[in-house]
């Protein structure tokens, strides 16, 4: 029986432990939940069920580091759900090392870890013989990493372009159809809880920039940091561009990309029919292959969706356990 842990009990760790009550009979139990101020262990498995929201307040819980459960091989895998960090990558950072390093295997949906330390990460994984998977990383549900290394792994992938974050997407598709200027949008995303209240990541391009560094290490096999990647975001777009785009049958997009060796975030005009050019909080992936040409992927690139990911991921290192065949 496999025994999970998750490190991070906040908006996916508490969708994604109700979705894992029933993979006891899939041979794994739920035994380790922690936050910032502790864990809570019970090795038969946890009832989540009847856990509420707020775990510190249950009388098992121990206001210890978490480190100290990773330390006490509480868990064969780790759920790390920690929040983002992309100049040092921690907390998840030291967790993600100090698991991988006693053959843990893991699964996370913080880019600050990969985005700080990807080949660090990937070859320790590759030396204990654990898994570290990262799908929920970039765009959320969709099936990016998974569909590249299966689905497509008798072809080339050239370059990838994408629609990578759902904030500035938002604000740009309502200053697009409705006319608004950038801080109203920004204000109606406030409130509608879809921009953070310090959207500086979002609106400068970092966060895509992020996203654009995993893709680039994990599937086209190069080295690359965040500062590789040359990033513009969209605080200089006006309503006047957009209008001038429209009036060609274009619009603004945020474009991250990634293609010989050149890694970029930038506004980008993209026409109205063109398969990136998604709205809302949509993202959409593009692979340039060398054999099939291009393929888009559309979807929710967070929320709850990302839970899809996170189990897709769960699900592979299941199998592995049970009958180990093929890299990840
Ligand atoms: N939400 C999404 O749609 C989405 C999509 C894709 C990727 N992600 C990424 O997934 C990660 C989790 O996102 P989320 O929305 O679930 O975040 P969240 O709601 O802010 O939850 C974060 C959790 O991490 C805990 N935490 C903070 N510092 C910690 C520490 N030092 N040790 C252990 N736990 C600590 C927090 O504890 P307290 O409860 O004690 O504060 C909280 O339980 C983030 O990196 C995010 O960028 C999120």
């Amino acid at each position: 029986m496999i025994r999970c842990g998750i490190i991070g009990y906040g908006f996916l760790g508490r969708r994604l432990a109700k979705h894992l009550t029933g993979y006891r009979e899939r041979g794994l139990k739920l035994t380790l939940l922690a936050n910032s101020k502790g864990y809570l262990h019970v090795e038969d498995g946890l009832d989540i069920e009847g856990l509420m929201e707020e775990i510190s307040t249950h009388p098992g819980f121990r206001a210890s580091h978490p480190m100290e459960a990773i330390e006490n091989g509480l868990a064969d895998l780790l759920i790390v759900l920690t929040p983002t960090n992309v100049y040092n990558g921690e907390p998840g950072l030291t967790y993600i090392r100090e698991a991988l390093g006693r053959g843990i295997d893991v699964v996370t949906a913080d880019k600050g870890p990969l985005v700080i330390a990807f080949r660090e990460l990937t070859s320790l994984a590759r030396s204990m013989g654990a898994s570290l998977c990262y799908e929920a990383t970039v765009g959320g549900g969709i099936p990016v990493f998974s569909l590249a290394r299966h689905s497509l792994r008798g072809d080339r992938i050239l370059s990838i372009r994408g629609i990578l974050n759902g904030t500035t997407n938002y604000i740009l598709t309502r200053m697009h159809f409705e006319g608004l200027t950038l801080d109203l949008a920004l204000q109606e995303a406030q409130m509608m809880g879809l921009a953070e209240r310090d959207p500086g990541l979002d609106l400068g391009g970092i966060d895509s920039a992020c996203k654009v560094v995993i893709l680039a290490n994990a599937l086209l096999g190069l080295d690359k940091k965040l500062e590789d990647v040359k990033v513009k975001g969209i605080t200089q777009v006006t309503p006047d561009a957009i209008l001038a785009a429209k009036e060609l049958g274009m619009t603004i997009k945020l474009v991250g990309s990634v293609g010989d060796g050149k890694l970029s975030v930038a506004p980008r005009l993209v026409r109205l029919n063109h398969p990136l050019c998604v709205h809302g909080t949509l993202n959409a992936i593009q692979f340039k292959m060398e054999v099939m040409g291009d393929l888009t992927l559309i979807g929710r690139g967070a929320g709850e969706s990302t839970v899809s990911a996170l189990l897709s991921d769960i699900e592979w290192i299941i199998s592995q356990r049970t009958s180990p065949r093929e890299g990840h």
